[in-house]
């Protein structure tokens, strides 16, 4: 078959490199996913700590390199003084975000632990909401203080001498959103962004700051008006600005769905240059990056599901198709990764996630695996690949785009090339040439692939091995280094192209 869509790769043509954040997630006090997934008293599946070994195991296979806490919304009613201490002191307070009750018997130094015993970067989001400037540099104090001071010494009290380090703080969640505790609008956010900021740098220089930027995509919402006027009020300040995205088959039109890489790279491009225009004119202006810090599909589940054994919540059952949207989004970070420099799943286990528990184990969903997989490819550098494929228009007043979704990145070390490739054709084999401008490739090709016939197949406790990925050689037939290769209908590959 002569091909049909075409991928040159150039290795000069640099984009950024892949930020180990980019494989980040996110534990929100929401439903199951701290109490009962990550952390469950009493289980014979949790170790000494309380933290499940089976989600640690899990969270471990995954690649996380960073994780986000405690929300979300739940940030923005949180008073982190009442998590520290001993269990039995710590009040129960309501959640008034989601509805629940906290027993707070998981707080700050629990979160951090669970960090240290994971090998990942904590991320801690201060309350923007209901909270105050105080409290925010009260809690860096209780964390990243090395000195006698109040805080540092309840820490010490509390079993952890040396300071905890954390570096990457968010200034809030989703602040301009009606739905928020504590709403406010872009100038009163700004002001006690801009005083939280300070006073927390007071505590500890070296921390890094995120901005809540604007998730409000509603039709009425000015998105991109917050973000403007946020990155020019917090430019001196702030190392991010956030942004999240959730989607959904709504109308189950698979290659609908998977189009949607266009609102991405359009988020992510108007960010971009919001953040340029920020800084135009601005000497030594401070660099600002992109912290998509939630993603994920997200819309079957927005109350109880079947497996809801009392406060449960979001606990969506992925499909095939939601797989296949994992390297969506992937590839629309990955082809961003100069701006582009954390993104976090929302979130790691049962509330809109790869990982689901009950009290007897955990099931792994179809969206671990591609997650899992695009992982290994952080440090390596993205590469602006040049790509044309047949096209298609996903809905009337949308522009057409490819059925091919494609990043390349490049492995220095292994001297080899990773072609992320989602054909989100429904039905369309797509034969594709992929050439290399510069330096001879070796015939022998490192293929992992997803490809399953039932798009709406699920799995669940017991039966979580059907929509898995392969790993196979494929020989290439390499002819001026290059070859074709047949990417199969609603398949997700990365090919490994070593060169020579
Ligand atoms: O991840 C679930 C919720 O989605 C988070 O709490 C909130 O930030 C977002 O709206």
């Amino acid at each position: 078959q002569s091909p049909q869509a075409r991928i040159k790769i150039d290795t000069d043509r640099k984009v950024g490199e892949v930020h180990p954040n980019m494989f980040g997630n996110f534990a929100e006090h929401l439903g199951r996913c701290i109490y009962g997934g990550i952390y469950e008293e009493g289980s014979p599946l949790s170790d000494a700590s309380g933290f499940r070994k089976d989600v640690m195991e899990a969270t471990k296979n995954l690649g996380v390199s960073l994780l986000r806490w405690p929300g979300g919304n739940f940030a923005s009613g949180y008073n982190w003084k009442d998590g520290i201490g001993p269990k039995d002191q710590r009040p129960v307070r309501p959640d008034h975000a989601w509805g629940d009750l906290d027993s707070n018997r998981f707080g700050t130094d629990e979160f951090l632990q669970y960090c240290e015993r994971l090998g990942v970067t904590p991320y801690i989001c201060i309350n923007a909401g209901y909270g105050t400037v105080n409290e925010a540099r009260e809690w860096v104090e209780y964390v990243n203080e090395a000195r006698s001071t109040y805080w540092a010494d309840q820490r010490r009290k509390n079993g952890r001498d040396k300071p905890y380090g954390v570096k990457i703080w968010g200034l809030g969640n989703e602040i301009d959103g009606p739905w928020q505790l504590g709403h406010k609008n872009a100038e009163d956010y700004s002001k006690f962004a801009l005083e939280a900021a300070k006073a927390m740098r007071r505590v500890d220089s070296s921390i890094q700051l995120i901005a809540s930027g604007s998730s409000n995509f509603g039709p009425n919402a000015d998105w991109i008006a917050w973000n403007r006027e946020i990155l020019q009020n917090l430019r001196s300040e702030i190392d991010y600005i956030s942004l999240h995205t959730y989607i959904g088959n709504r109308e189950n039109n698979f290659e609908r769905f998977l189009a949607t890489s266009q609102d991405l790279d359009e988020r992510i491009e108007v960010v971009a240059g919001l953040i340029q225009a920020a800084q135009s004119g601005q000497r030594n202006p401070r660099p600002i990056y992109i912290a998509y810090d939630e993603w994920n599909v997200w819309y079957r589940a927005r109350g109880n599901t079947e497996f809801a054994t009392g406060s449960t919540r979001l606990e969506e059952i992925y499909n095939y198709e939601d797989a296949l949207a994992m390297g969506m989004f992937f590839n629309s970070f990955i082809r961003r990764a100069d701006v582009v420099k954390m993104a976090n799943l929302a979130q790691l286990v049962n509330v809109i996630a790869p990982i689901f528990t009950n009290k007897q184990g955990l099931f792994l969903q179809p969206i671990y695996f591609p997650i899992a997989e695009y992982g290994k490819q952080r440090n390596n550098m993205s590469l602006n690949a040049l790509v044309t494929s047949p096209t298609y228009t996903p809905a009337p007043g949308r522009k057409p785009l490819g059925y091919l979704d494609v990043s390349v990145t490049h492995n220095t070390k292994e001297n080899a090339l990773y072609v992320n490739v989602l054909n989100r054709s429904e039905k369309l084999d797509i034969a594709t040439r992929l050439d290399n401008v510069e330096g001879a490739i070796q015939s022998a090709v490192g293929v992992w692939t997803m490809n399953y016939d039932d798009l709406k197949a699920t799995h669940t406790f017991g039966a979580d091995k059907k929509i898995v990925p392969a790993n196979s050689t494929y020989t290439a037939k390499v002819e001026k280094n290059g070859f074709t290769y047949t990417f199969p209908k609603h398949s997700l590959t990365i090919l490994k192209v070593k060169l020579q």
